[in-house]
């Protein structure tokens, strides 16, 4: 019997070294391992063997089992065949792996991240207010009575009679004043809405950053110095900037804020072969406007109960869509919304 199993061993693995196909091996397989197989077979005849030696001979029957099934199994593996049906069952090593792709921050996000940073090195704190604001904040603290002719392009989207989503960060310098007492200096980042018709540079919704900073003599050439060393971080340490006057209900005197043309730098216009081009991004201008700025009204103070007579501050916002617009020259502010990632792969 156990010369029996061994060359029943001997010949069912020379078989199945000479398998070429999957097909051959199926049929080695029920060959010797079938119901009717000559495994089985061997197996029947157990029990004709001597009792002493019947667990002996079993173990080598289970033994020529394993062998064979073995066998059969890796030389499926090896089968010139061996196609999807037999990789199914076993990892192909040699499948080049799967790519991440690494996500990476919004060009919006960058960019405020850029300006935070250069305010916090000049020592401001960031603070943060509602979305949906009431009259008094977007409003009346500010200086904008109900008949002031500003309040019309302020007008945005009423939750209920008191309250709108704000148009601007002014709002958190009202909040802020209101808990805090001078000297102070914040900016605050955040979404504002405007009742404008979307096009290639309004949206009803972009992000503004404020800044305000109080104490005892503060001066408008403070408010240059910090506003220059933000330009020239932001833009680059040959960036000139101009103060243009202007209105803003808050703020008295205020002024907008110009940079000088980051793509022809104040030319006006761009070198080209034959003479000079008019500068398509400043419009031939030189500058570009960049900010909203002023000495915070005396009647902003009264309406958070500061004594004007002895607080002085300035205050500024900018968009941050505008800044990111002009430090990588993006003409569509549609462009930071749509979620295109043909855009948004680029930053
Ligand atoms: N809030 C003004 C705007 O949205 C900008 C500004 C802020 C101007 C602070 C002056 C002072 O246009």
């Amino acid at each position: 019997m156990e010369e029996k199993i061994k060359s029943a061993q001997e010949q069912a693995l020379s078989e199945i070294s000479q398998a070429k196909t999957s097909d051959d091996i199926e049929l080695l397989r029920v060959k010797y391992l079938g119901r009717k197989g000559l495994v089985n077979a061997l197996f029947g005849e157990l029990s004709s063997v001597p009792a002493q030696d019947k667990p002996k001979v079993g173990n080598l029957l289970n033994r020529l089992k394993i062998a064979v099934s073995s066998a059969l199994d890796s030389a499926k593996g090896k089968t010139i065949d061996a196609g999807p049906a037999a990789a199914a069952d076993s990892i192909d090593v040699t499948m080049p792996g799967r790519k991440r792709s690494l996500g990476r921050l919004h060009p919006l996000t960058q960019t405020l991240d850029n300006i935070n940073e250069i305010f916090l090195n000049l020592g401001f704190k960031i603070a943060e207010g509602p979305e949906i604001e009431t009259i008094y904040y977007n409003f009346e603290a500010l200086n904008i009575p109900l008949d002031h002719p500003s309040r019309d392009a302020f007008d945005t989207f009423y939750i209920d009679d008191n309250s709108l989503l704000r148009s601007q960060t002014s709002t958190v310098q009202i909040r802020v004043m209101e808990k805090v007492k001078p000297p102070l200096a914040i900016i605050s980042p955040g979404r504002v809405f405007r009742p404008d018709a979307t096009d290639a540079s309004h949206s009803f919704m972009f992000h503004q950053v404020e800044g305000l900073m109080v104490d005892k003599d503060i001066k408008f050439s403070d408010l240059k110095g910090i506003l220059e060393i933000f330009v020239k971080r932001m833009f680059g340490e040959d960036t000139r900037m101009r103060f243009r006057p202007h209105f803003f209900p808050f703020t008295e005197p205020s002024a907008e804020v110009d940079i000088s043309c980051i793509i022809c730098k104040g030319k006006g216009e761009t070198a080209s072969a034959g003479g000079g081009k008019r500068c398509s991004v400043c419009g031939g201008k030189g500058w570009l406007e960049i900010l909203g700025a002023g000495m915070v009204h005396p009647n902003v103070f009264s309406a958070v109960g500061y004594d004007p007579k002895k607080w002085r501050g300035f205050a500024f916002g900018m968009g941050v869509e505008r800044i990111a617009m002009l430090k990588y020259g993006i003409d569509d502010i549609r462009l930071f919304f749509e979620n295109d990632l043909r855009f948004l792969r680029q930053f």
